[in-house]
This record gives C-alpha cells, structure tokens and sequence, in this order.
C-alpha cells in the first residue's frame, strides 16, 4: 500500500507500511546516520519550485529563494541549478549563496538592520539589488557605496499595511510591524533615493507575512503597490522591477493554500488587467520550496504515562525543531513503520524533547501506538527548522540527507563535540 502523507506531496509515502522519502526508507537512513536526522526529497524541492515555473511561463520572472527558510549548502546549490535567485538578510547568508555557486547578480538583500561592512561586501562582490527598509538606510548605503567608488542598486520595500492573517510573529506588512517604509512615506522617499549619487533606483519591492494561505491579501498588496509604481513614475523614476515577496503557505494541518501557480495565474491576470504584466517581476518564497519537502526522524526514548498526560519522550527537541515552543505550531507526526493494530492500541501522548523546559513539546494529543526505541517522523520539517536550530543544552546539530530517487546523500555530518566548542576558551 502506497499512499501520500500530504495531499500534493506523493514523494514521501509508505511502501508496505514502512515511511519512505521518494525511493529511500527511513528506517534504513536513521539506522545508517543516526537520529535525530533530518530527511530531504529532492524531487519534492524541484516540484515546488516548478508550480512558480508553470506560473510564470513566457514572462520575464525571477524566483529568488528565500534562503532563510533552509539554508544548508546542497539546498541553495539545489535552487541555484534550477536558476533560482537569492532573497539573503545577512553577510552569513551572502557567503553561503556564494560558497554554493549562486551568482552575485541574482541576490537580493533584504532585512532592517544591514551593517556598513554588510554592505561593502555585497557591493564587493555584485549583488543584484539592496531592498533598503529605512529612510535612515539609505543615507549609509548611499555612503557605503560612494566610499568604495560604486552605486548600490536598490529597491524600497514597501509596508502596504495589509493584513496577511497569520501568526502575528510572521506577519510583516502591517503599520505596527518593523519592516519597510511606510506608505505614504513611499514616494518621498523615492524622490530622496533617486537624488542621491551612490544609490541607483531599480525596484520596488514588497513582503507581507508568511504562512499566508489565502489570496486577498496578495491581490490587495498588489493593488496597493502597483497604485505606488505609477505615482512614482509619474515623478520621473523608473521603477525597473517589481518584487512581491514570498509567504504563500503550505499544508501543516489541513491548511489549504492556493497552488503556487493558481495563485500567480490570478496576481498575472491583475498586473495585465493594470498594464504591468510585461515588467520584470521578482518574487521571494521560502516555506513553499522546502516546507513540505522534509522530515525530521526521531527515536523514541521513553514511553511516560502520567495521571494528567502521557509522554512520548524521544530524541529530537525544541534546539532540532523550533517552531512548536516558538510559533505554537503543528507538525504532524507519524510512525516509521504502520501496524494493522495501531488505532486499536494507539493512546494520547504529548510528544516532547530531552530539553529541560516545558516549552519543549513537538506535538500535543496526538494518537500514536508507540514503544521505546520505535522511530517517528516528524513531517512538514524542510523550512524554518534545521536553520533555526540551536546548540541549546548543549546538543549537537542534526545531520541532513538530501535524497534523489534511490539514491541519499549526507549534505550534513552531524555536530561532534569539537564542532560545538570550537572558538571558546577557556580562562
Ligand atoms: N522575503 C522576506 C523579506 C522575508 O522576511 C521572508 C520570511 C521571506 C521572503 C520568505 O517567506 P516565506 O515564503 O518563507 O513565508 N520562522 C518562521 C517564518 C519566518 C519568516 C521570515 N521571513 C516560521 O517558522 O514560521
């Protein structure tokens, strides 16, 4: 029997019962690199990524991956293959692009708080296009960039105040949040850009929130910021390209997030109805290349009954897999390997962390027939996991296979000891 976990995700399934990633079983991976791991499908990356393809064909596009959403090596070398452009909000994150073979000329630079010497290297080494999030960023950039002989191409991102209705941790566009320039704000502080000689006026771009699972506050942030190209350009700048953000949501718990090319089928229609659909358009999506691509796999080490709650206590925890203590977010959990008994057998358990806070629950009630030394998967794992991890409580990092079919590369060794400590120094 062969069945998808999560509708539209046919590459992680299971094969007489036991869980696989595309043509590779689990239980053999963990056997052979240990827990907790985290296990990639290649071909559920590229799939993502073609629906943005589908939905952008014949137009002049570039999908910038939004890098912080899964940041390891083979990952961004992944998406640089398929073509792919980088939305980076560090010099670590720059560095990383590189070392993977990205090239300079398709990064973007984002985030609110960009050093001077964050800036000199991407101006050094060519990238694309700086989305400056502040009046005040402007003057260091313009700066920057007159100190080293350069122009700094640049992009204002725009707050449109719309709601994306999600997590308020991860909604950046409203008045209140600390991303973007306001807009009202927005044309004035074109008209200071473009004045400025450092700098050289090439985008406008925009990012709302993320885990968005609905398509009016898209259309309304469209609306808004194609209002904002056309009185800019009606004060004489030329806007070259438009960048939408990223933030389309993926399936967790029954979410049911318009397809990625549904949705650009219906923001297309928008932008031709307005005359913009010939511009070069730019977008910036994270979870929805990688989200649903991954899993965590992780042992169970002890089975806890209590009077108030039983506990499935198992190898992986809140330094592996965040988003839980963080966002109180679902992940599904499932067992490796299927039995005919499991609803029969199975009881409530809150399935928690070896890390000594309460906050370290990976999932709450969830029915699972499970023993010590059973292996479960921890699904919806591929974005905003491994690179939110942490050494907390002194843990090593979990190691990362990308599998390709039959075939499971290590694109991660697991931290030893030494990896941890190295830099420090004793008195
Ligand atoms: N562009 C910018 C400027 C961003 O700040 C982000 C995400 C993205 C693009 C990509 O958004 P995505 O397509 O992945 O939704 N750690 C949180 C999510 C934080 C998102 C931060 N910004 C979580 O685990 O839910």
């Amino acid at each position: 029997m062969s069945a998808p976990l999560l509708p539209g995700q046919p590459h992680i399934h299971y094969a007489q019962d036991q869980l696989q990633v595309e043509g590779c079983s689990l239980h053999d991976l963990a056997a052979t690199h240990g827990t907790p791991l985290f296990v990639y499908s290649k071909a559920s990356m590229l799939d993502a990524l073609a629906a943005y393809q589908r939905g952008f064909a014949g137009r002049n596009a570039r999908i910038c991956y939004a890098m912080k959403a899964n940041s390891s090596l083979a990952v961004l070398q992944l998406f640089a293959r398929a073509g792919c452009g980088f939305d980076i909000v560090s010099g670590g994150e720059l560095e990383r692009v590189l070392a993977a073979g990205a090239d300079a000329a398709k990064v973007i630079f984002s985030g609110v708080g960009k050093t001077r010497a964050e800036m000199a290297r991407a101006l050094q080494a060519g990238i694309g296009c700086f989305n400056v999030e502040s009046e005040a960023e402007i003057d260091v950039l313009n700066e920057v960039a007159l100190s080293l002989g350069k122009r700094a191409p640049i992009s204002i991102r725009v707050n449109p105040n719309v709601d994306p209705k999600t997590h308020p941790y991860i909604s950046t566009g409203l008045k209140g949040n600390k991303f973007g320039v306001a807009h009202e704000r927005t044309l004035l502080t074109y008209q200071r850009a473009a004045a400025l000689p450092g700098l050289q006026v090439v985008g406008i771009d925009c990012h709302i929130g993320s885990q968005i699972t609905e398509e009016t506050p898209y259309l309304d942030a469209m609306d808004r910021m194609l209002d904002l190209v056309e009185a800019i350009e009606a004060a004489g700048i030329a806007i070259r390209h438009i960048d939408f953000g990223g933030g389309l949501g993926i399936n967790y718990n029954g979410d049911t997030p318009p397809a990625a090319d549904a949705l650009w089928h219906k923001l297309l229609a928008k932008l031709d109805a307005r005359g913009f659909g010939q511009r070069h358009l730019m977008i910036e999506p994270g979870r929805s290349l990688v989200g649903n691509a991954g899993v965590c796999v992780t042992e169970v080490l002890y089975v806890k009954p209590g009077e108030q709650k039983n506990f499935c206590i198992v190898d992986a925890a809140m330094n592996d897999l965040p988003r839980p203590a963080m966002y109180q977010a679902f992940h599904g959990i499932v067992p490796l390997r299927r039995s005919a008994d499991d609803e029969q057998e199975a009881q409530l358990f809150d399935v928690v962390g070896p890390v000594c806070e309460s906050g370290d629950w990976l999932g709450r009630d969830r029915s699972l027939h499970v023993r010590a030394g059973d292996k479960l998967a921890v699904l919806s794992a591929g974005a905003y996991c491994m690179s939110m991890a942490s050494h907390y409580n002194s843990r090593p990092k979990a190691a990362e296979v990308l599998v390709d079919g039959e075939q499971a590369h290590l694109i991660r060794q697991r931290d030893s000891f030494a990896d941890q400590i190295r830099g420090e120094k004793l008195l």
